[in-house]
Order: structure tokens, then sequence, then C-alpha cells
């Protein structure tokens, strides 16, 4: 059994000839992209919890940290996107240039990134859900909205949430570029109300001290934060549909990188500013923040806004998981009959519906800040592997076809990698534990299953056909 046999990028390009997208886009079309996915429950929920239990005012130093990594990680992964464009991402480029076994733990741990993600981002809707009817004068009881550890029960409407996206997934639903645009306008709205609103309130005294916790809290914040940057990476995967990719992409991706990273300074920044930093550790600080100001009706406002960002980014990583297991399905390392599609709608609706009810249940019994570490081990493994392996196959694969060539490539790679261990350091250590688990769990399945199915494998083996 070889652990380490690659898959050609050129059966890749095959595999997918069916549908080859159209050049269309503009750097500002993947700057609009970009802050569609990116803007979410790291913003409106983590940064008051980050800022509270681990970096206090520092917590803007934290995002300027986390975004430096992206920048190195996203132009990375740019180039693998437009040297492999097929399904899978990070999961697809790592069995190219890294082998199978270490693709097998990379898609593993975007289950991290992408199914924990969406639960970390459903316990945000939940909060800003019941923020919002608190606003308007109705109180649900904790039983019902909060997680065990919490003192509830169920968070209910995380689980609710969950189901209903599901539901649209399995319908078919199709992200539309109109829509997304859409609800970059109402995100942006809602960050710029609460900007307006708290900002000349702010009260400097309250960012000192500033790092109340040492230098250590701002890796551990940047360790929590680094959530709110997640998806970025999916932005490399439109190369193949960029006008101009070696000038559009790295200015898109660098450009909303810019924009996130300004409004999660500014939002930071005005948070700890008017609220002391201790009083944070909530899922919806900013709406908090707004009515501790006295403005009950621009918290509720910004709260709609917060969860119809927060109902997109969901569905756009659920959606994520789904399209990775149907990768890693075709690549027979998971049972082709999970990813049927479904007659009708054309979804693949068994795997949606199994993804589905993990989240729901997650998001429905566990915390949110445990939730979120989860998710961004998972994800910063990914990204260090697909950094490295970008230098690999420059090594290996030399003549293959590369729209977008990643400048200064092995410094850019190095950097890369250092940064997402300097965010790694701040993780704490059940987190570590918990990851271990998770990857000594993984390797099981692959050796009871993917290894023994693989199609690479089994190909290679004269089994069936290439
Ligand atoms: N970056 C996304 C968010 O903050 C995942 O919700």
């Amino acid at each position: 059994m070889n652990i380490f046999r690659t898959k050609d990028p050129d059966f890749l390009k095959e595999q997918d000839s069916g549908h080859s997208l159209k050049r269309a886009l503009t750097a500002l079309d993947i700057t609009l992209m970009g802050i569609g996915v990116i803007v979410g429950a790291g913003i409106f929920v983590m940064t008051g919890i980050a800022a509270a239990k681990y970096a206090g005012p520092g917590i803007m130093i934290s995002y300027a940290v986390a975004s430096l990594a992206c920048v190195f990680v996203c132009l990375a992964y740019s180039e693998l996107a437009s040297a492999i464009p097929a399904a899978g991402s990070a999961y697809t480029y790592t069995y190219v240039g890294g082998g199978e076994l270490l693709a097998w733990l990379v898609g593993w741990n975007l289950v991290l990134e992408y199914s924990v993600g969406a639960s970390a981002v459903a316990g945000g809707w939940s909060a800003y859900f019941v923020g919002i009817l608190k606003s308007a004068g109705i109180e649900l009881p904790t039983a019902i909205t909060s997680v065990p550890y919490d003192g509830g029960i169920i968070n209910l409407p995380a689980v609710l949430i969950i189901l209903f996206i599901t539901f649209l997934l399995v319908r078919g639903v199709k992200e539309s570029a109109t829509v997304n645009r859409w609800l970059v306008g109402i995100k942006l709205a809602a960050i710029f109300i609460f900007l307006l609103l708290a900002g000349p309130k702010v009260d400097a005294t309250n960012w000192t001290p500033f790092l109340p916790y040492g230098f250590a809290g701002i890796s551990a914040g940047a360790s929590i934060i680094f959530f709110a940057y997640l998806g970025v990476d999916s932005l490399a995967t439109a190369a193949e549909e960029t006008k101009n990719p070696q000038r559009d992409m790295p200015l898109g991706i660098i450009l909303s990188l810019v924009v996130c990273t300004v409004l999660y300074i500014s939002v930071s920044g005005v948070l700890t500013g008017v609220v002391p930093y201790a009083e944070l550790n909530t899922p919806e600080p900013v709406t908090y923040a707004l009515r501790k100001l006295g403005y009950n009706f621009g918290s509720a406002v910004l709260g709609t806004g917060a969860i119809a960002g927060l109902t997109t980014v969901c569905l756009l990583m659920i959606y994520a998981q789904t399209r990775a297991f149907f990768a890693m399905s075709r690549d027979g390392l998971i049972p082709a009959s999970l990813c049927k599609l479904h007659p009708k709608y054309g979804s693949p609706h068994i795997i949606t519906m199994i993804v589905g009810i993990t989240v729901a249940l997650i998001a429905g019994f566990t915390p949110i800040g445990l939730v979120a570490e989860m998710c961004n081990v998972g994800t910063l493994f990914a990204f260090i592997v697909a950094s490295v392996c970008v230098v690999v196959l420059r090594k290996t694969r030399p003549n293959m076809k590369r729209p977008f060539r990643c400048p200064a490539v092995t410094v850019v790679a190095a950097l890369a990698v250092l940064s997402s261990l300097y965010i790694m350091s701040g993780l704490a250590t059940e987190t570590w534990i918990r990851f271990i688990v998770w990857t000594l769990v993984g390797l099981v399945i692959y050796f009871v299953y993917g290894a023994r199915n693989s199609r690479v494998g089994l190909s290679a083996e004269g089994k069936v056909p290439a």
C-alpha cells in the first residue's frame, strides 16, 4: 500500500472538464466575494470573547497579525488553485503535491474548518437572534437558548437555523452574485451603524491596560479571532474564473483582506473603547455594547444585519463541506454512495443531510469558543500543508501550467508557515489534545477504508479504469 501516491493534475482536469468556467471576474468582484465570505461570526461574535478572556484591547493587534498570515497563505493558495482548478481546494492540492495520506488528513481537517466552523457561526446567529428578541422585550428561557456548558439544555435557535439551511441546500440553492452583493451591503451597513453610534462614545481609559494578559495574549487572541478570516482561502478557487489571474487574484485577495482588517481593527477598537474588555464575554458583543450605550433600536437594526450576514456564512460553509466530501468520495476515500445526487434537485442530498444534522448537534450542545478553536487549529494545519505543497510542486512538477505564480514563492510559503505556527502557539492545550484525537480518528478511518478503496490506488493495481 503506497500512502504517498499522488494524483496527476491532468487527470484532475479531465475529471472536471465538464464545467470549464468563463473568465469573467475582476479584482473588484473578488474583493466583494471576499467580504461576503469573510465577515461573519469572527467579528460579530469572537471579538468579545477573545478580548475578555485572552487579549484585552490588544485584540486589535491580534487582528493585524492574523490578517498578515492570511495574506501569505492566500498568495500561495492562489498558485495551487490556478494550476489545479478542481473541487476540493487544499485537499486536492495536497493530493497532487504531498500524497494521499497527507491529502486525507487535510480533507479531514477541512471538516473542522467547514462543519465545526458552521456550528460556531450558528451559535453566534442564535445569540444575535435572542438579543434582538430581548430588545423587543421578549425573553426566551436560557434552557432552550444555551448549551449545557453555559447553563442551558440546548441551543435551539442554532439547531433550527442549521436545519433550515440544510433544507435549502438539499433543495439545491445556488450561490448568487446578486444576493452576495446585497448581503455585503447589509453587513457593511451593520458595521458602519456600530462605528457611527459607538465611535463618538469611546473612552480611551478603557484601553489601559492595553495588554492585560501580556504579549502572550496577542497570539492567544489571534488563535481565536483567526476565525474571522476563514473563508478567505475559498477565494483562491476563483482563479479559474478570473479575467487576469496574475494581476487580479493577488489584488482581489489583498484588497478584501485589507478592507476586512481595517473594519475588524476599527470595530474591536471601538468595542474595547466603549465597554471595559472584561465585560465583553458575550457572544453578541456589538449589540450588547449598543444596548449598554442606550441605543436599543440601533442595536436591533445592527443585530438584524448580523443575522443576515451570519446566515450566508453558515450556508457557504456547509455547502463547501459537502463539496469537499464530494471530491473525497470521487477519489474513493469515502463511500461514493454518500455523495449520490438527488434525482430531482441534483444536490448531494445524503451527505448534505449527514453534515447538516451533525453541525446542528454540535451547535446545539457545544460552547462556541471551544468550537471556534477546533475550527482554527484544523484550518491552520491545512494552510501549513498546502503552503509547503506549493514549493514542493515547483520542484516536482516544474512544467505544470500556472496561470498565477506566487511571487517570491519560497519566502512567501515560509512566512505563511511561520505566521500560522505563531497563531497556533496561542491555542489552549486542550485544543491540541482534541486536535490529536481528531487526527488519530482520521488516521483510523483512512487505513480502514480510504487506503483500500482509493481510486488512485486501485487504478495503479489495474482494478478500476483511471
Ligand atoms: N470568517 C467567517 C466568520 O467570521 C467564517 O464567520
